[in-house]
């Protein structure tokens, strides 16, 4: 199990910021966060990559080790409600490793 920290960023700061633990056998960050309950991913497709309500701002230092999105991550990442970031990237593409034990995730304010 790896601890994942979920923050929801605020005007006047975090107001929600929750630490789960979660497997690290190469699920998805999405499915790990609907299974804890978290309610800032919505994940429409359960994980096709077609409706991009997974959306996800991942902070330094945790951005660098993550692999590269797809090109069809990318192209997906076009349609978040909120509007994409450099560090947006989809919840259900990145594959929950020992090495992300710590990561740190910021929800966007909305998803539609
Ligand atoms: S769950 Fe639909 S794109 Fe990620």
């Amino acid at each position: 199990m790896i601890t994942v920290r979920f923050v929801t960023p605020g005007p006047n700061g975090p107001i929600d910021d929750r630490e789960v633990q979660v497997p690290a056998d190469g699920r998805s960050l999405m499915k790990a966060a609907v299974d804890a309950g978290i309610d800032g991913i919505a994940a429409d497709c359960g994980g096709s990559l077609t409706c991009a309500t997974c959306h996800v701002f991942i902070p330094e230092p945790w951005q660098q080790q993550l692999p590269p999105p797809s090109a069809d991550e990318d192209t997906m990442l076009d349609y978040t409600a909120e509007e994409r970031r450099p560090n947006s990237r989809l919840s259900c593409q990145i594959r929950l490793v020992p090495a992300l034990d710590g990561l740190t995730v910021e929800l966007p304010a909305r998803q539609y």
